[in-house]
């Protein structure tokens, strides 16, 4: 059964559709199967995905309020990588959904019959706590707080719990706090800092090690409509993202068989040999990121990051086979 994760915050510009897309394409590239939900009447994550979402016929709300069968309105993006669009209309049949038979359980009752088909299914909030962000909660296993530093996030997280806690005693009991992402940071400056420390207080077994900075290319990549992964998987945005998603998915059965046969691999390795794929991961970093590792001051991110470039090696050298077959490797 897939995880279903809700990125949320009722803040408006915090990094929510940028973290939806980025972490469903990385996802995607890894060989899982993802379905990216956009439950925002703006089609942020629709357009993200290089759709134009106002010529689109078919939204979420066509599965909401007219029964529309799933396959007439999921677009295949690619075998790996599916989407349940979203355009401005729905603001406008917005308020029918309060007139409708369990409203609160639209998206769970769309989601139910194709869940199977998917390993995780990732929900972008609107900027709200309206009907479709207790849609979202009320159809997800989890949800993910993005937060930007551009304002003090401790406001915003009163009244959400508040929601968390009502939507968890009311409409599903097993939803979850998965964590909270940092994105759009500067750690340079002295306002960044602040504001991690003050999630690290109030969240400290919740606050990721990874986190996303400040950078224009994945502004660039969401004009274009393509994933950082697509327009430059060289950048400082691809970079960040690769190590969230990798952290977000740590908890993960089919990750966690994929991560230890390498650890297993790397381990049985001579040790002269060992060392010189360490060393060609860490050269890789530096490329990579253009020399710019020095901006991370934060040893965990670094470490892990070396870590997922060692896998790569190794992926090229041993190749993961049966994915899907969990176990047999
Ligand atoms: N790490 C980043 N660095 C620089 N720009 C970013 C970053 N993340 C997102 N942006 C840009 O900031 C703007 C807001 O981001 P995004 O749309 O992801 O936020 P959101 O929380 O989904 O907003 P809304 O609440 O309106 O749906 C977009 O133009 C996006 O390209
Ligand atoms: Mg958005």
């Amino acid at each position: 059964m897939a995880q279903i994760c809700s990125f949320i915050i009722q803040k408006g510009g915090c990094g929510k559709t940028t973290t939806t897309v980025n972490t469903a394409s990385y996802l995607a590239l890894q060989g899982y199967r993802v379905l990216a939900v956009d439950m925002d009447p703006q089609g942020n994550l629709t357009q993200h995905f290089g759709y134009d979402s106002d010529a689109l016929d078919k939204t979420v709300m066509h599965l909401f309020l007219e029964k529309e069968p799933f396959n007439s309105v999921v677009l295949k993006r690619d075998e790996h990588l599916h989407i349940i669009p979203n355009n401005i209309e729905l603001t406008s049949v917005e308020y029918s959904l309060y007139k409708s038979l369990s409203r609160e359980y639209l998206l769970r009752d769309t989601l139910a019959p194709v869940q199977n088909n998917y390993d995780f299914i990732l929900i972008d909030c609107p900027p709200n706590l309206g009907i479709l962000s207790i849609n979202s909660l009320a159809a997800s296993t989890e949800f993910l707080l993005v937060v930007s530093p551009e304002f003090f996030p401790m406001k915003a997280v009163k009244p959400l719990y508040e929601t968390f806690l009502m939507v968890r005693s009311k409409l599903n009991r097993t939803l979850s706090f998965k964590g909270v992402l940092m994105t759009m940071c500067d750690f340079r400056t002295r306002h960044s800092q602040d504001v991690r420390d003050v999630l690290r207080k109030n969240f400290p077994q919740k606050l990721y090690n990874a986190y996303i900075r400040n950078t224009v290319t994945l502004k660039e990549a969401s004009s274009v409509g393509k994933s950082i992964f697509e327009y430059d998987p060289q950048s400082i945005g691809a970079f960040d993202y690769q190590n969230f998603v990798e952290e977000f998915m740590r908890d993960h059965e089919k990750f966690q068989a994929k991560r230890s046969f390498y650890d297993r691999h790397f381990q049985q390795l001579p040790e002269k040999q060992q060392h010189e794929i360490l060393k060609f991961a860490q050269n890789n970093l530096s490329s990579y990121n253009r020399n710019r590792l020095d901006y991370l001051d934060n040893e965990p991110v670094l470490r892990e990051a070396i870590i997922i470039e060692r896998n790569k090696i190794l992926e090229r050298l041993y190749p993961y086979r049966n994915f899907s077959n969990l176990g047999e490797t």
